[in-house]
């Protein structure tokens, strides 16, 4: 198994709550994706709405809702619980965003290859 990380950002990119987008190669594929800090914890997500698979952001690194507290599609206005990306609300109810794994360290939050 290849365990290789590859950086995203500094941790300190990420308020808390706070969302940051990202572009970075894997494999030699481009992986669209998305970090969300909130309450401590991290997560990531591919930048694809289940809806129709559009990136999520209207705004540079803008993925939360006005309270912070859901990730927000910007498209049409999707909801998902930012621990486990399920939709709680909008067209894709139900469905789920992609998890992305994510390594974070002292130095920074990394993918993790496969
Ligand atoms: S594309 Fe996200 S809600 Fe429609």
């Amino acid at each position: 198994m290849n365990s290789k990380l590859i950086f995203i950002c500094d941790r300190a990119t990420l308020s808390d709550p706070g969302s940051y987008g990202f572009s970075v190669e894997q494999n030699g594929e481009p992986v669209e994706g998305f970090v969300v800090k909130s309450n401590y914890a991290y997560f990531a997500y591919r930048n694809s709405c289940p809806h129709t698979g559009s990136p999520l952001d209207w705004v540079e690194h803008q993925f939360l809702d006005a309270d912070e507290t859901l990730i927000q599609c910007a498209v049409h206005d999707a909801r998902f619980i930012i621990d486990s990306g399920e939709c709680i609300s909008g067209p894709c109810l139900g469905e789920s965003l992609q998890t992305l794994p994510i390594v974070v360290q002292d130095d920074g939050i990394y993918l993790q290859g496969s």
